[in-house]
């Protein structure tokens, strides 16, 4: 029996978790407190963790669970900026669930732009008070507008798709630009400078960090709708909030938010939100926030769940191969283990 340690464990969680368990022989503990330094010690015991978006995975975090004998760190998500992977290295496996539903979070990303741009939320609160004037709800066409994507993996292409069928300008950039695609790449700058929505697909590096600054904001053309169901940390929220003040920014849609770890995926009504520049955010007409929520479809779920437990059973098998471990960058290109389809240490 496998013994698995699942953090931040939601009521939504569960039913996948428990049904693809129980098909094998794991047998998940569901905490819903996040991990972390505080909370390590609930790990005593298990042979894998399961961590979610907020959990923090830090070199003391991972240094205690290497001491309890904890092999496995299992992220239920794709992202894995939270997870110190070079602290792993040597430890203790990490693996994560590269795809799940790309759909879900492309999706989400229209859902949050077209509510925007009609101005959804604001007549369904007035409907509900059986208000049926339409003062103040005039939107706009998305049909020839430019949407700049920023990154271009699964989900920018998935959300490109859903532009193009929506008659959008779609340009595009990337580090690492997909061959053959089809898409029309620009410089960065060029995103910031031509597009009426800005959509932000790529994952939260050192290099990306605050990518949505004053400098980029200061580029933009007036009105430009910024989305971002990526993370938090790609958009410095200070400026953007100077930005749709100075009503240089027409609408923001988010998903994710720099400080989310200790708010988001919780019920604070009722309580003082100590965390002004969300607090003054929300209170704009202006930006929509979601709480990291675009990943949470039925398929998405099933999927992160079976993919999670195929990644248990692949590391704890005998071979221990297991395709969605993440690649520690240790240098030693020509004896790659990953790439001889090994474990890495
Ligand atoms: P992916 O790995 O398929 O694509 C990421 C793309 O970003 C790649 O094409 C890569 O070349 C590009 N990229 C890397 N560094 C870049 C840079 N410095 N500048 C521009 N582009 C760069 O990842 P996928 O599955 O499309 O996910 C994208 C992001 O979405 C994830 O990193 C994650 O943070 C976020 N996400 C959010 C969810 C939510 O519920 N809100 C759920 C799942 C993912």
């Amino acid at each position: 029996m496998i013994k698995a340690a699942v953090f931040d464990a939601k009521p939504y969680d569960r039913p996948s978790f428990e049904h693809f368990g129980g098909l094998h022989d794991i047998q998940f503990r569901f905490f819903e407190t996040k991990l972390g330094e505080d909370t390590v010690e609930l790990a005593r015991g298990a042979d894998a963790v399961c961590v979610f978006v907020n959990d923090t995975v830090n070199a003391a975090v991972i240094e205690r669970l290497h001491e309890f004998g904890v092999k496995l760190i299992a992220l239920r998500s794709a992202g894995y900026n939270n997870v110190d992977v070079r602290a792993a290295f040597g430890k203790i496996h990490v693996v994560h669930v590269p795809a799940y539903s790309p759909y879900a979070i492309a999706e989400h990303a229209m859902a949050l732009l077209l509510t925007s741009v009609r101005r959804v939320h604001k007549a369904y609160n007035r409907t509900r008070e059986f208000n049926f004037s339409l003062n103040g709800l005039t939107g706009f066409d998305l049909h020839g507008k430019t949407v700049g994507v920023i990154g271009t993996g699964r989900i920018g292409r998935i959300f490109i798709d859903i532009c193009n069928g929506f008659g959008m300008k779609v340009i595009a950039y990337d580090q690492y630009p997909a061959k053959d695609s089809g898409i029309e790449y620009v410089t960065k700058e060029e995103v910031f400078a031509q597009s009426d929505i800005i959509s932000l697909h790529c994952p939260l590096t050192d290099e990306t960090r605050h990518m949505i600054n004053a400098d980029a904001i200061g580029i933009m053309k007036k009105g430009v709708v910024i989305i971002n169901t990526s993370r938090g940390g790609l958009v410095d929220t200070e400026a953007l909030l100077e930005g749709i003040k100075a009503r240089k920014v027409g609408a923001a849609c988010l998903d994710v938010y720099e400080e989310e770890a200790d708010i988001f995926f919780e019920d604070r009504s009722g309580h003082i939100l100590n965390d002004e520049l969300l607090s003054r955010l929300i209170s704009m007409p202006n930006v929509i926030v979601t709480s990291h929520q675009a990943f949470l479809t039925e398929e998405a779920l099933n999927n992160i769940a079976e993919t999670t437990v195929n990644n248990i059973l692949s590391y704890f098998s005998n071979d221990g191969i297991c395709d969605n471990e993440l690649c520690y960058r240790c240098g030693k290109v020509e004896e790659c283990k990953k790439a001889r389809k090994e474990r890495c240490f």
